[in-house]
């Protein structure tokens, strides 16, 4: 099978430090893919290279069987990938359905769809049926800066959705949730749509084995190990890595 996503050879370095040393990762379409490892082994740096941020000194991107190393993250993002920062990107003065419109704009301009008026409704009434999907229908007309936080990091995914990204990159989406937010967060990533690709960087390795088909481990920089959950969980390598740096 063909890789949706394909890095190869990835380096990075910042200064003497090398966060990233001949890298491989494969995504395959519709694939969940976790990314994990101890504190510093180098999982958002790949997402930032993946997602055009960060250009490696060496190695090459392709996505859905083209180069995009030159590409910079929104031309990245009009092709498919899309990127849920550690941190809830979100306009704060903007309505929940205003924010995931306004995700919406760069596809439906592409598409010159956006003008006369009648593919605003469309675009409004698309930007609803996901804040329903995410769970926030209630709070539709809600300026997004006085939602909580769990509840913004809700908003962001369904403005990632808005762009109908193949390949979604999240960076501990659980971080700052409460347990019952996490468990909502768990549902809503279960329930994504299968055109999505997901490759998911997460600490935390019960949601790792409940939300992934494969998982990569990363070690000061380097692939340590690559697998299924249940390889991923019995490798001794990995339990090494953990009890030596566990973050
Ligand atoms: N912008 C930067 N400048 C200097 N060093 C960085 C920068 N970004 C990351 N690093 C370093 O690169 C290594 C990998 O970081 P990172 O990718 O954030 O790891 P992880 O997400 O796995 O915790 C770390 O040692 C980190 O301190
Ligand atoms: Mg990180």
């Amino acid at each position: 099978m063909t890789c949706l996503l394909q890095a190869q050879d990835v380096s990075v370095r910042y200064g003497s430090l090398a966060a990233l040393t001949g890298v491989d990762l494969c995504v395959h379409d519709g694939q969940r893919h976790a990314l994990i490892g101890p504190n510093g082994a180098g999982k958002t740096t790949l997402l930032n290279v993946i997602g055009g941020s960060t250009k490696p000194q060496r190695g090459s991107v392709r996505f859905a069987g083209r180069n995009v190393g030159r590409l910079g993250p929104a031309a990245r993002a009009r092709r498919g990938i899309n990127r849920i920062h550690q941190r809830p990107a979100v306009f704060p003065t903007l309505t929940a359905t205003e924010n995931v419109v306004v995700a919406a704009l760069p596809r439906v301009i592409r598409r010159r769809r956006w003008w006369p008026g009648g593919t605003r409704r469309t675009a409004q009434h698309r930007a609803g049926s996901l804040l329903e999907q995410m769970g926030l229908a209630d709070v539709a007309a809600v300026p997004a800066g006085h939602l909580a936080h769990g509840q913004r990091r809700q908003l962001e995914i369904a403005m990632a959705l808005a762009g109908r990204p193949r390949l979604l990159l999240l960076d501990e989406p659980a971080a700052g949730l409460s347990a019952t937010e996490v468990g909502r967060l768990v549902d809503l990533l279960r329930a994504l749509p299968r055109a999505v690709a997901v490759l998911l960087v997460e600490h935390r390795l019960d949601l790792v084995y409940a939300l992934s088909d494969t998982v990569t481990v990363l070690r000061d920089g380097r692939t340590l190990a690559a697998g299924t959950p249940d390889e991923i969980r019995t490798s001794p390598l990995v339990r090494q890595a953990y009890a030596d740096g566990v973050s």
